[in-house]
């Protein structure tokens, strides 16, 4: 790998703040091409559509922060429809969104809180708002049959009763998941309590609280996004972070906190920094970690979240650095690497309060294996389209849980980020061994790899005409049949 800076025009007197920092041209590097320089760029198609040059284009492409969704009063409302969205300059491409062309603003409520929702679709075909992360019972879950008809809107109240936590919101119909999360159906949902208040993280949203959406696109030889994904596995080659292609963010030298969402539809990314900057991971898909673990990288799977902090502290303003997502495995097209995000410094710090070393009290799953009771076991394996052989069928129930109850769920089958509606689990065993501390919090989706044990229970209900969904979150696999469905019921 190349020095990155070789290549970057940095910002000095003329320029700060001006127009040519912010341009850069993106190298379409293939994988391998790439020795010496810097910008990694991104991956063209070996297979598939014709793409786009995207190396014969400059993209200005200032990180955009989807704007806040808070209750005043007057509850949340959600509108689906289609847009356009110009991820090349000059160049619309049809995208949906929900209440913006392309993806959807950042839900923000407080634990504790109940909170009214009305979700509109002015889509022509069916859409859901499923609460990816949340603990609300099956009947407004969002999932397979919370469908919303064409021109219809949902009405719900979600009574938010779980910890701090980055979680996200996205369409789930069954067998168009996956096309409608390429399309934009998408957005961030965030909880905050009084615990995290008192942390002293970063938590000012958009200056130094960053959400990163970040997704694989292809874009077609006219430019346009590439969405005709049927019911596949979908690997782009170009990365978009909160819809945009290229971006750039600026920030303060002090520490900052990235809200990372692996929102693609079958990518892996394991990201990093350029430079060798560590970074502090502070919270899992199901709130925060007991205390901050210093970290080199992250790797996520489609579905998961986490929080990280990276310390600029003692940066010059001019400085810049790069999240890098690496060669992960070398199959399945997760070979490929990427730039993320380039990261200016371009503030002097203001204010900068120091880590906690206490964030939280998650049990070790071991111990509270052998402290609980468990109700029932159940085992899953993931193969082909099929968990323990069956594809989804909407009329068929696999099981059915017993509220409050815990459950340890085993599950196999490689390399399938495994996805649970309406609870967190935490993580007995991963490959046989104790989880790593960074991996020890509270979660809702995991790669499977050789075998992971999970226990989890349920607080609420899911009755049998509104179950709760377990899936492979490869998109193209839970459309393909990956998935299946549970009542949560009383005894
Ligand atoms: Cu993110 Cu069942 O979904
Ligand atoms: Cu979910
Ligand atoms: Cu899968």
């Amino acid at each position: 790998m190349g020095e990155s800076g070789d290549q970057i025009e940095r910002p000095d007197a003329a320029t700060t703040a001006a127009w040519s920092r912010r341009s850069f041209t993106i190298g379409a590097l293939a994988l391998g091409a790439a020795g010496g320089a810097g910008w990694w760029g991104y991956r063209l198609a070996t297979a598939g559509p014709e793409t786009f040059d995207t190396s014969a284009i400059t993209i200005a492409g200032t990180l955009p922060i989807p704007p806040l969704l808070e209750d005043t009063g007057e509850g949340l409302h959600l509108v689906a429809a289609a847009s356009t969205t110009e991820f090349i300059d000059g160049v619309p491409s049809a995208t949906w969104g929900f209440s913006q062309p392309f993806l959807g603003p950042t839900i923000r409520v407080r634990s504790g809180q109940s909170v009214p929702i009305t979700v509109t679709n002015e889509l022509d075909e069916a859409i859901t708002s499923h609460w990816h992360g949340l603990h609300i019972p099956g009947n407004i879950d969002g999932g397979p049959f919370n469908l919303i008809a064409p021109g219809e809107s949902w009405d719900l109240t979600m009574e938010i009763a779980q910890p701090a936590s980055t979680n996200w919101y996205h369409s789930h119909v069954h067998g168009r998941t996956g096309q409608h999360v390429i399309h934009g159906l998408a957005g961030m949902f965030l909880i905050d309590d009084d615990n995290g208040d008192s942390l002293g993280l970063p938590n000012s949203y958009g200056v130094d609280d960053i959400p990163l959406i970040v997704q694989d696109r292809t874009f077609l030889a006219d430019g346009t996004m590439y969405t005709d994904i049927g019911r596949n596995v979908f690997l782009g080659e170009t990365v978009v972070v909160n819809g945009v292609i290229g971006a750039e963010l600026d920030l303060q030298a002090k520490r900052n906190r990235l809200r990372l969402l692996n929102g693609a539809n079958g990518r892996v990314f394991e990201f990093f920094f350029d430079d060798g900057s560590t970074m502090q991971k502070v919270a899992s898909e199901g709130g925060f970690l007991n205390a901050p673990v210093e970290v080199e990288s992250v790797r996520m799977s489609p579905g998961e979240r986490c929080e990280i902090v990276l310390d600029l502290t003692g940066r010059a303003v001019g400085d810049q650095l790069i999240l890098r997502s690496r060669n992960v495995n070398g199959d399945g097209g997760m070979e490929d690497a990427f730039d993320i995000l380039r990261i200016w410094v371009t503030e002097a710090m203001l204010e900068n309060p120091a880590l906690p070393s206490v964030m939280n009290d998650v049990p070790v799953g071991s111990e509270l294996l052998a402290a609980v009771d468990v109700a029932a076991e159940r085992s899953f394996t993931l193969r082909g389209n099929a968990i323990n052989g069956e594809e989804f069928d909407h009329d068929r129930i696999n099981h059915a849980t017993q509220r409050g109850a815990w459950e340890l769920w085993t599950v196999n089958g490689g390399a399938h980020p495994f996805h649970v509606h309406g609870t967190s689990f935490l993580v007995v065993s991963q490959n046989g061994r104790d989880p790593a501390p960074e991996d020890a919090g509270w979660r809702d989706t995991i790669n499977v790899g050789n075998g992971v044990e999970l226990l989890m229970r349920f607080e609420h209900e899911a009755p049998p005409e509104a179950t709760y969904m377990y899936h492979c979150h490869l998109m193209g696999h839970e459309d393909a049949g990956m998935m299946g469905q549970f009542a949560v019921v009383d005894a």
